[in-house]
C-alpha cells in the first residue's frame, strides 16, 4: 500500500516536472497541506497556522510527575501527577506571517530558477491546538485529531524527502527577540558557537559537511560559505547569527533548532540537510516581506549553487 502510494507520487512528480504545474495534497480536514515541488528544497512551516477547531482542546500545560521528574502531556492528569504551569508549560505562540513568507520565498525561487518550485509543507492548526515542531506527545496531548494532523505533517516531510536524493530543508519560524536579528539554527548550541569549537559534521547539515571535506566548519556555518553570509550580502540590515558579522550569539538570544531539523536533517543519518530560520518580526511584516523574501530567495540560491552544486551531485535540481 505504502509502496504503491510512493510509486504514484513519483509518477505524479515526473508529470509535474514536465507540465510545470503544482499539485497540492491536504491532510484530514485540511489541517495540513503539502504543495508538491520539483526541486531538492523543502520549506516547512510548523507554527504559522490559524485554524482553531473547537473539538481539539487548547494545549496549555502538561502534568508534572514527581516520581519520574518528568512532564506527561495530557489534558487529564493521572493520579500522582498534577498540571504544572511552570515546569510543564508548553509554547503556544503562533509565528505570524510565516506561511506568507514561505509562499513568497517559493515564488521568488521559482522566478530565479525559471520553473523550479520548492516543496512546501504547512501546519494550518494554531500552535495551541497542535505544535508540529515537538515530539508527538507534547505536540498533540493525546488528542486523536491532533495526533493525526501531526502524523500527516511528518508524513508529508517524509514523502517530500523521498522525492529528493538529498538536498535541504528550511524550517521557517518567527521570534520577537530584542536583537531583531535572523537566527539560523544548525542544532549547534549557543555555547559551542560562542566557544568557536564546533563541528559541522555534528550538525543538521552534517551530510553537506561530509561532502565538502576541504571546507571548514567555521566557513560553512558562520563564514564565507554560510547561509548567514549570503543573506547579509543582500543587505546588511538583514543581520544574521551565525554569520561573518556575528559568528556567534554571545550573550544574545538564540534558537539553535528544534524537533524538525533534529529529526529530518542529517544530524544522525540521511542525506537531507536542515536549517531552522528564526525570523524577527520586522522582516515578516507586510511592509518588508516582499523585499526580504526576494533577498532571501537570492541568498538561498547562492548558498545552494556554492555548496550543493559546485562540488558534487549535479543531479540536484536545479544545478
Ligand atoms: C582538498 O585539499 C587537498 C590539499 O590542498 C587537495 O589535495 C585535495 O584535492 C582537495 N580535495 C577536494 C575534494 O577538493
Ligand atoms: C572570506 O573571504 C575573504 C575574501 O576572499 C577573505 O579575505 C576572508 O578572510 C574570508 N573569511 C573567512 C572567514 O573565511
Ligand atoms: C536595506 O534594507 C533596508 C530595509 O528594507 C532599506 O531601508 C535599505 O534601503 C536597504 N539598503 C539597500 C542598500 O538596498
Ligand atoms: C551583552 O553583552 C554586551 C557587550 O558585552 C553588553 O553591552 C550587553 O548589555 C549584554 N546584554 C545582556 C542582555 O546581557
Ligand atoms: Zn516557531
Amino acid at each position: 500500500m505504502k509502496n504503491m502510494y510512493l510509486f504514484l507520487l513519483s509518477v505524479l512528480y515526473l508529470l509535474l516536472k514536465v507540465a510545470g504545474t503544482k499539485e497540492v495534497l491536504f491532510g484530514h480536514n485540511h489541517f495540513t497541506e503539502y504543495q508538491v515541488g520539483n526541486m531538492n528544497l523543502i520549506l516547512s512551516v510548523p507554527h504559522g497556522g490559524s485554524m482553531e477547531p473547537k473539538d481539539i482542546p487548547d494545549r496549555e500545560a502538561g502534568c508534572w510527575d514527581a516520581k519520574t521528574s518528568s512532564c506527561i502531556y495530557s489534558h487529564k492528569c493521572s493520579s500522582g501527577s498534577i498540571q504544572d504551569y511552570k515546569k510543564c508549560k508548553v509554547s503556544t505562540n503562533q509565528d505570524r506571517y510565516t506561511i506568507e513568507v514561505a509562499q513568497a520565498l517559493a515564488e521568488e525561487i521559482n522566478k530565479i530558477t525559471v520553473g523550479f518550485f520548492p516543496h512546501i509543507i504547512i501546519n494550518h492548526l494554531q500552535r495551541f491546538k497542535m505544535d508540529a515542531n515537538r515530539e508527538k506527545e507534547e505536540a498533540s496531548f493525546g488528542i486523536p485529531q491532533a495526533e493525526q494532523a501531526w502524523e500527516e505533517y511528518m508524513g508529508f516531510l517524509t514523502t517530500a524527502k523521498s522525492q529528493m536524493t538529498g538536498g535541504l530543508i528550511l524550517d521557517i519560524h518567527g521570534q520577537a527577540h530584542p536583537e531583531r536579528w535572523i537566527e539560523l539554527g544548525y542544532t549547534l548550541s549557543k555555547t559551542s558557537l560562542n566557544s568557536g569549537i564546533f563541528s559541522a559534521s555534528c550538525s543538521s547539515i552534517s551530510h553537506l559537511a561530509s561532502q565538502l571535506i576541504n571546507v571548514s566548519s567555521e566557513s560553512l556555518v558562520a563564514g564565507n560559505r554560510s547561509l548567514g553570509k549570503y543573506i547579509e550580502e543582500q543587505n546588511n540590515s538583514y543581520v544574521c547569527v551565525p554569520s561573518p558579522s556575528h559568528p556567534s550569539p554571545n550573550n544574545g538570544s538564540y534558537y539553535s533548532g528544534g524537533y524538525i531539523i533534529k529529526t529530518f536533517g542529517s544530524l544522525s543519518s540521511g542525506t537531507a540537510d536542515a536549517i531552522q530560520l528564526e525570523l524577527p518580526q520586522w522582516v515578516r511584516a507586510a511592509e518588508e516581506r516582499p523585499r526580504f523574501c526576494k533577498a532571501l530567495a537570492r541568498a538561498v540560491m547562492k548558498f545552494w549553487q556554492t555548496n550543493y552544486c559546485s562540488q558534487y551531485n549535479h543531479e540536484f535540481l536545479p544545478c
